[in-house]
């Protein structure tokens, strides 16, 4: 079990928080102290439609606990989107300190079948969306010399064995680049932005976790409570980080570089080994 920071005082923005993930960040992220937007377009898992329901449930649900919360209906795919949702923190709640990209959709759009339209609704829902609430986040966290971004990664973006198509996979790797870009910019500024790679039960993924038997152990709970730690006062230090939480586990993405492998000796037209 991970640590739970209090996090009284603080303003959380949660995108896509009416369902799933989201919703567990925004409720937890409550429930240790934060006022929180709680950000969804309501949209179908291909990012269809709209539907204020969803966030509104979630803000009647913190508020029944006790927390502080309002929704907000804005599609984050914007400059403008990304805008109005951080205005809706400051009015609501007169500050911003934690950002949590969360909202995302899929396509099953591999590079044989991907269309035009699916890959540019893909990136710019998950990376423009991402860069465009930070972006509008920014000046205010640089002006309190605190600020707290995570954004939403995949593996389906870091590792072959779990790759999910080129449209979904690609716009999750912009956004893991566009993390690592920003946490260089913030760096030694009292903001940081660092990168969560989920696993969890939700309407994303829950049929093919049914057939593989492993739905019941992995509840986006687990994910809530890493994200608390990565948003929390005494997280300062980490930054351009990439942890991957599924199931009670948590492991660091890292990327390595190195002059001394098989393909660097192969490139160099050295002997293969025996
Ligand atoms: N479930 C997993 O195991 C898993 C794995 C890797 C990554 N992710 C990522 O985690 C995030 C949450 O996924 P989830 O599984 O909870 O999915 P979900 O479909 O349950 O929730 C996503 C929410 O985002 C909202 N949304 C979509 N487009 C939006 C937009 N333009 N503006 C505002 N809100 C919007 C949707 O209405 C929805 O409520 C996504 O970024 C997803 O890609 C999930």
């Amino acid at each position: 079990m991970v640590r739970t920071p209090t996090l009284a005082g603080r303003v959380a923005a949660v995108t896509g928080a009416g369902r799933g993930i989201g919703r567990a960040h925004a409720v937890h992220l409550a429930t240790l102290g934060a006022a929180v937007v709680v950000n969804d377009v309501g949209s179908s898992m291909a990012g269809e439609g709209a539907d204020a329901s969803p966030a509104n449930e979630v803000v009647a649900e913190i508020i029944a606990g006790g927390g502080r919360a309002v929704a907000n209906g804005d599609d984050v795919s914007s400059f403008a989107g990304g805008e109005r949702i951080v205005q809706c923190a400051i009015d609501a709640f007169g500050r911003i300190d934690i950002l949590v990209n969360n909202a995302g959709i899929v396509s099953a759009g591999t590079l044989a079948t991907v269309t035009e339209a699916d890959l540019l609704r893909l990136f710019a829902v998950h990376c423009i969306g991402s860069i465009a609430t930070a972006r509008a986040a920014l000046p205010f966290m640089l002006a309190q010399s605190h600020g707290r971004i995570v954004n939403t990664v995949s593996e389906a973006a870091l590792d072959t064995r779990f790759t999910a198509g080129v449209a979904y996979g690609g716009a999750k790797g912009a956004v893991w680049a566009a993390t690592i870009a920003m946490a260089a910019e913030v760096a030694g500024t009292g903001v940081t932005v660092n990168a969560i790679s989920p696993g969890a039960r939700t309407r994303m993924n829950e049929a093919m976790l049914a057939a593989a038997g492993t739905a019941a152990a992995l509840g986006p709970e687990h994910i809530a409570r890493v994200v608390a730690l990565l948003v929390a006062d005494d997280a300062g230090d980490i930054n351009g980080a990439v942890v991957h939480a599924a199931g009670g586990a948590i492991r660091e993405y890292q990327v390595a570089r190195s002059g001394d492998t098989a393909l660097v000796a192969r490139l160099l037209g050295a002997a293969p080994a025996e």
